[in-house]
């Protein structure tokens, strides 16, 4: 297994749509459990592989907090919404910053796992929220898209600042 690089906002391969997987394969499992290490390194809660520069439609989520409930899906897709929740939420491709978005509730999501294998899931709580902010990423989008457009430039400014000093 190796170690990704993750892509920090507002690096604008962040926007790029993700392509259906066609076939779950040895590349696909390699990319998966490098996935997961990646994000329990980070440590996070959820990461998607346009994080990591592949654009394909492929997610892994553990809300535990011990590395006990791993989740894969791959070409993911909502199929029931419900209810409204506003939670904080974070990013590994925004570190540093927490702010409240609301999402749906609870939701269903039908995907294959990482054995190709198709299945349904219903979710709510911090679960829904995580999947709801992955699927986005998916799509190019972020979750300071949802804040205002002075909290989100003054959150781009200070990630470009931190970036000129790490450089
Ligand atoms: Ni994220």
């Amino acid at each position: 297994m190796a170690l990704l690089n993750i892509l920090h906002y507002p690096d604008p391969r962040l926007r790029q749509q993700a392509e259906a997987v066609s076939g779950v394969g040895a590349a696909e499992k390699k990319l998966v459990a490098d996935m997961f290490e990646t994000m329990y390194a980070a440590p996070g809660i959820g990461l998607a592989a346009v994080q990591v520069n592949v654009p394909q439609r492929i997610i892994v989520i553990d809300v535990s907090e011990d590395q006990s409930q791993p989740l894969c899906f791959i070409n993911p897709e909502i199929i029931r919404r419900d209810g409204e929740e506003q939670m904080e939420e974070g990013c590994l491709s925004v570190p540093g910053v927490y702010e409240p978005v609301t999402r749906y509730e609870s939701i269903r999501v039908k995907a294959l796992d990482r054995d190709g294998r198709p299945f349904e899931l219903d979710a709510d709580g911090i679960l829904s929220v995580c999947i709801q902010h992955e699927i986005d990423h998916l799509d190019g989008k972020l979750f300071v898209d949802y804040l205002s457009e002075m909290k989100r430039s003054r959150i781009r400014k200070k990630l470009e600042k931190l970036k000129r000093q790490t450089l």
